[in-house]
């Protein structure tokens, strides 16, 4: 048997088709076009390549993206003033600062000074709050490509037993609570479950296997049971070639549904964030 593909490039073709009709309908309504954000401190290569695919679906959708650059040596008080003054600015819609910051920069105070109803990225703890209170459509745009994926598989997650490796804010914790809506039974696994030697029995049971773990290849097929889902997250350059957490050629013999890395959840990073900015316009423009 082999996995069948959870082709993240052909989800976001189509995810976007579909946010450019309810974009152009808005615009229709309103009179007025989204425009979002990103900030970015210094011009590093990451960044250009990371805003590249934003800008791309940005422009598929019709919606204004575009960066502001600060300098590398902007101070943390500078950086403040800059968020303070694309919250202070009504023709802003959403507003997010990219990641890496440069040392002496706090991110999370950065990331707060966003206002939450701009909060593009769902980052923040008002939006981080709501999401763990079920309150919000505004979700991290890793975790939501992840469950978009998993839920294109069409499989049911109610009562199944999802486990997921990685528990930091941006990826593990959300998909947590993303995996509870849906009433699946979550198990999460993190460095101490390793430690204990418990972490290919608990991968072992996966109905659902969702990895951020960023160790290319840690994950073993034969871990795999068989016709589980697999979600990977992981984005790990090898040998100058992109990977993921989980050994892909075994474990797509055994898995039901896998997402290929790269091709997988990466595409559809984008696609969601610009889910995020359009939710917020319409909070915006009174069209919720
Ligand atoms: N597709 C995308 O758009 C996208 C976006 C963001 C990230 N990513 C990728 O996703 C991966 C994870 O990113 P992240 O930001 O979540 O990474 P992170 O902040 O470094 O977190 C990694 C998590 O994995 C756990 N972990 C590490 N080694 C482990 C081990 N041996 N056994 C069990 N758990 C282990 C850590 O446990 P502890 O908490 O105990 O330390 C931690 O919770 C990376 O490859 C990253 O590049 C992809």
């Amino acid at each position: 048997m082999s996995a069948v593909l959870l082709d993240g490039k052909a989800f976001a073709v189509k995810a976007l088709a579909e946010l450019k009709a309810d974009v152009d309908r808005l615009k229709g309504v309103t009179g007025v076009t989204p425009r979002f954000v990103n900030i970015v401190i210094g011009h590093d290569a990451s960044a250009a390549s990371y805003g590249r695919s934003q800008k791309r679906a940005a422009e598929a959708v019709g919606v204004d993206y575009e960066f502001t650059f600060l300098p590398p040596q902007v101070t943390q008080e500078e950086l403040l003033d800059q968020i303070k003054f694309l919250n202070d600015d009504a023709s802003v819609h959403g507003v997010m600062l990219h990641k890496p910051v440069p040392a002496g920069i706090v991110f999370d105070q950065a990331v707060n000074a966003i206002r939450p109803d701009k909060d593009l990225e769902g980052m923040g703890v008002v939006n981080m709050g709501r999401l763990f209170m079920g309150q919000t459509k505004v979700i991290p745009c890793t975790p939501a490509a992840a469950m978009a994926l998993l839920v294109s598989s069409g499989v049911d997650l109610a009562g199944k037993h999802a486990v997921v490796v990685g528990r930091s804010e941006i990826v593990g914790k959300p998909v947590i609570m993303l995996l509870l809506e849906k009433n699946a039974t979550v198990t999460v696994c993190h460095s101490g479950t390793s430690r204990a030697g418990r972490l290919e029995d608990h991968v072992r049971a996966a109905e659902i296997l969702v990895v951020a773990m960023g160790k290319p290849g840690f994950i073993k097929g034969e871990w795999v049971r068989a016709g589980a889902v697999v979600i990977d997250v992981g984005i790990n350059a090898v040998d100058g070639k992109i990977t993921g957490d989980v050994a892909f050629e075994a474990a797509v013999s055994r898995a039901s549904f896998i997402t290929p890395v790269p091709g997988g959840v990466g595409p559809v990073t984008a696609v969601m964030l610009m889910k995020n900015g359009i939710e917020m316009f319409k909070q915006h423009v009174g069209q919720a």
